[in-house]
């Protein structure tokens, strides 16, 4: 049986009680964490959100509640009422917050039963992650968890206390809207009054805050969900949520100086950890040639060289051929790993297939050789450039890459990345963060044979480049602006074009005919042509942000409720078939070929 709560009331959270409220009667409310029977003593540690406090159930204290608590079991849901009492000499707990007192229980109801939990509510209890998200809502309970979904609170309201400080309006987006292209599939919507007709889930309300400039609110941001359906990764969600903003009458300085300050904020408010400003930067250009990426993670060194220049010449004809069809030659020098055995090279050939390099070539530098397949083939000319330009040292051991440059660095700065974590070169507790500058404006997709915004086809071009859109669009830069944290890319923005015929010249230059980017971005062009001021902004990408905030390594662990690799949240089952009756109201079929 379950008791009804009546006038019960709570008096404190079960993590509060300490010396200072020795002697005073209290009422907790929680979830049996454990109960052990002591040779006719009950010890009840009660659990909430904010920690564990030990519930006595002694029979020479109180018989009844005593017998009421032989019926206990873990998760049921208590209501206790006790006096605070200090632990008897030499039983106090250090590890635990409440550690000092126990609370000596007169009187008890048991709220709820429960059954046996799938799993122990504790951080490090052996079972698949399919099983805890099927069961999310009991996952939650764990400690580590309920710490990452506070601390994600808090990050929200330094957030907004920054932001509505700084002159900035929260104002909402739709999000049954039309396609906004941000580089992935939509999730799209029928409408049943509208049969045929579909509404697409915004990507990001990348033109909704643009409008809202040129109505004229200035400053806005919205802390939202965005929708993308692509293929998943470790730090990728279908749905995750962006720290969305937008000014106008401004440039890259004053949006990186609010960025600076915004993630500035939340260090403080959530870590009290004061952050260096202003971050450093790094131009596009150069992140891809020292680090191969545009998010290097600047915690170690580990950099790239191009030797293309030295071996294009040489005896070895996987590296000159390349070069000689416009490809490049990288290499890294993990320092002190000539002792790798066969095995672990040939995994990190391995490795470096997944992003499609077609081998990985390596030298082992010792006292007075090198041993490596390929030496035999370089003259001694070649030999000694190469050791001063990667600092070759006995003990050293080299990798090289020879490919299309996409893939060389593509390949190397993933191997790079791998290395730092397997040699230990990472410390775990340094922020690096990096603004990445001046990226290309378009990019060439070899698949669709068709160029397509690096960023969004509403980020600006450089001034200098307008008179390349049309004769040389690969050489346009951009200016988009990244921010990347420990490798990982935390958020991205640009200023945008706010004249009509400019976002035209670049709709043009994306290969888009007068009718295609006149239904699809009509409205966008006639806003522009509405009296639009010079404007710009970013986006955070807020999980990701608190996965590193959080110290964990999934972006699912600072996410109530995340899906998984495939999309799927299994606790509720989505996504599910639906009814007949649900998809003739929407003039659907489905048709499974
Ligand atoms: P962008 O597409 O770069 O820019 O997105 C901004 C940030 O959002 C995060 N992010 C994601 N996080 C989790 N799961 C995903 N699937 C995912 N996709 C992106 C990243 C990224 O840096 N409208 C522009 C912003 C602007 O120009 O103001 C935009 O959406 O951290
Ligand atoms: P092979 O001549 O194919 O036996 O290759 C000799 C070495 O060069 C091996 O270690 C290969 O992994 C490596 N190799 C082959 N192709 C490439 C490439 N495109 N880039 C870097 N290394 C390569």
């Amino acid at each position: 049986m379950t008791e009804p709560l009546e006038n019960m009331r709570r008096t404190h959270y079960c993590g509060e009680l300490g010396a200072g409220q020795v002697g005073q009667e209290v009422v907790l409310m929680g979830w049996v964490q454990r109960r052990r029977d002591h040779g006719g003593v009950i010890f009840v540690d009660l659990r909430d959100r904010d920690g564990i406090t030990q519930v006595v159930f002694n029979p020479d204290y109180n018989v009844q509640t005593h017998a009421k608590a032989e019926t206990i079991r873990s998760e049921f849901v208590l209501g206790v009422k006790g006096k605070v009492e200090k632990r008897p000499e030499g039983m106090a707990n250090p590890d635990l917050k409440t550690g000092e007192i126990e609370v000596m229980a007169s009187e008890l109801k048991i709220l709820n039963r429960a059954q046996t939990p799938p799993f122990m509510i504790e951080e490090h209890v052996d079972v698949t992650e399919n099983i805890r998200l099927t069961h999310r809502h009991i996952d939650l309970r764990r400690p580590g968890l309920q710490k990452n979904i506070i601390t994600r609170h808090k990050a929200a309201s330094a957030i907004r206390n920054y932001l509505n400080s700084s002159g900035f309006l929260d104002i909402e987006t739709p999000f049954l809207t039309k396609s906004t292209p941000e580089g992935a599939r939509d999730y799209l919507v029928p409408s049943r009054v509208n049969p045929g007709m579909f509404y697409a889930l915004p990507q990001s309300p990348q033109l909704f805050k643009q409008l809202l400039m040129i109505s004229g609110f200035d400053r806005y941001y919205q802390i939202v969900r965005c929708f993308r359906d692509e293929d998943l990764r470790a730090d990728r969600q279908p749905e995750f949520t962006q720290v969305d903003l937008e000014m106008s009458f401004i440039g890259e300085e004053d949006i990186m100086a609010i960025s600076e300050g915004l993630v500035s904020a939340v260090f403080r408010d959530v870590l009290n950890v004061s952050l260096k400003t202003p971050f450093q930067r790094m131009t596009y250009a150069t992140a891809m040639e020292k680090y191969g990426l545009d998010k290097p993670d600047l915690r170690f060194g580990l950099e790239l060289f191009d030797i293309s220049d030295i071996v294009s010449g040489s005896g070895f004809k996987v590296f000159a051929d390349v070069v000689k069809k416009g490809g490049i030659v990288k290499a890294l020098n993990a320092k002190g790993c000539e002792t790798f055995t066969r095995k672990e090279i040939d995994d990190l050939t391995q490795f470096v297939t997944v992003y499609r390099a077609k081998g990985l070539a390596w030298i082992k530098v010792r006292e007075n050789e090198w041993q490596s397949p390929i030496t035999k083939f370089f003259s001694e000319s070649e030999k000694q450039q190469m050791a001063e330009r990667l600092d070759m040292k006995p003990g050293d051991l080299v990798f090289f890459v020879a490919d299309q440059s996409k893939i060389v660095n593509e390949s190397l700065g993933h191997l790079r990345n791998h290395l730092g974590k397997k040699l230990g070169l990472i410390d775990e507790n340094r922020f690096e963060f990096l603004w990445v500058t001046h990226f290309p404006l378009l990019e060439y997709d070899e698949t669709e044979k068709r160029y397509q915004a690096l960023h969004h086809p509403f980020t600006a071009p450089m001034e200098s480049d307008y008179d390349k859109l049309a004769s040389d669009p690969l050489s346009v830069n951009s200016r988009a602006y990244d921010l990347v944290l420990n490798g990982s890319e935390i958020g991205g923005g640009s200023i945008r074009i706010h004249q009509k015929d400019l976002q035209v010249r670049v709709l043009e230059a994306l290969g888009l005919q007068k009718e295609e980017y006149e239904e699809k971005f009509g409205f966008l062009l006639s806003a522009l042509d509405s009296g639009a001021p010079p404007h710009g902004g970013l986006a955070f990408g807020f999980d990701r942000l608190m996965t590193i905030l959080c110290g964990g390594s999934s972006i699912r662990e600072v996410i109530p409720f995340p899906k998984t690799q495939k999309g799927a949240c299994l606790l509720t089952n989505a996504p599910n078939a639906v009814s007949r009756s649900q998809l003739k109201e929407l003039s659907l079929k489905i048709d499974l070929e």
